[in-house]
């Protein structure tokens, strides 16, 4: 068996911040809650529980003597409103590439622009930077939701609009979008928003998909940056999506096998995954020097 793991596999910049954040108020002597899971995998959330870290739902809920710590997603107007009015201390793990379609939501409205942002509607990321729109807003999951929108709603032809997309959004799905917006609206500025980190595990994930047999992407089930590179990769090879090593399928041999993580797969998963698939398949690979490159 041959195994090779996508360099851009695991934490990203805003991911590795924001656990950096807890680590640092717990160093600190800090009693600290998380608003939501700090990041969509379950592993590394029982971890910081075990550490005491509380996860809480709302503002509200915040246990007293507390650091109540903003994750990566970021919040909406609202829930910000409510930790002044709460008067709660907090630390703001919102990823800055985030805060930048925060920005560009409010400017668009301060603009007469109607905003389109490209993402899930559900996502805590999306609904985060809608809620800083003063006007006119809509959210397409996708191109065909594009297109549908433009014929509900001819206007948008016309009239002034901002498109920009949720960090993680698909980048050949995003260029289909950008395109349409080109050719049929006139008035469009458009702002590309996916996170470069985002961009390069993805073309990483398509180029190590296209050239194994099978690829294993580990990350939280909840997790939809994992989702999508599931999605990559499965269009070229089988995949599996794996949270822990212990859901790891068996092969049989001579197969290639790559290995890709999402954003918030702490390196510590990644590591066991290849472990197991060390003690499991025999191969003539030098795992503790892959472990070393790929880990870095
Ligand atoms: Fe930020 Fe990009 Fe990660 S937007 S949270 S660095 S995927």
């Amino acid at each position: 068996m041959r195994i090779e793991v996508a360099k851009s596999a695991g934490f990203c910049f805003g991911a590795k911040r924001a656990v950096d954040m807890v680590q640092e108020l717990l160093h600190r002597g800090e009693k600290a809650a998380t608003l939501g899971a700090l990041l969509h995998n379950p592993q590394l959330v029982e971890e910081l529980e075990a550490k005491g870290v509380k996860v809480v739902d709302a503002p509200r809920d915040t246990p007293e003597g507390h650091v109540l710590v903003l994750r990566s997603h970021g919040v909406t107007l609202e829930v910000e409103r409510e930790i002044e009015r709460l008067g709660l201390r907090f630390a703001d793990a919102t990823c800055p590439f985030v805060k930048k379609i925060h920005h560009l939501a409010g400017c668009s409205s301060e603009e007469n622009r109607t905003f389109i942002l490209f993402g899930d509607p559900g996502h805590p990321e999306v609904k985060g930077a809608v809620s800083h729109c003063k006007g006119p807003y809509f959210v397409c999951r996708d191109h065909s939701e594009l297109q549908n929108l433009l014929k509900d709603h001819a206007e948008l032809t016309n009239v002034p609009i901002a498109a920009a997309a949720q960090t993680t959004f698909h980048m050949g799905e995003w260029e289909k979008c950008l395109e349409t917006l080109k050719k049929v609206c006139t008035n469009a500025a458009v702002f590309d928003t996916i996170c470069n980190a985002t961009a390069k595990r993805q073309k990483e994930a398509l180029d190590l998909a296209g050239k194994c047999d099978v690829m294993i992407v580990i990350g939280g089930r909840d997790s939809s940056n994992t989702a999508k590179l599931g999605d990559i990769c499965a269009r070229q090879c089988r995949t599996y999506l794996i949270e822990k090593a212990s859901e790891l399928p068996t092969f049989p041999a001579g197969l290639s096998v790559g290995i890709t993580a999402g954003a918030s797969t702490p390196a510590s998963i990644i590591k066991e995954v290849l472990v197991t698939m060390a003690e499991v398949n025999s191969t003539e690979q030098n795992f503790e020097e892959m472990l070393e490159e790929s880990l870095k």
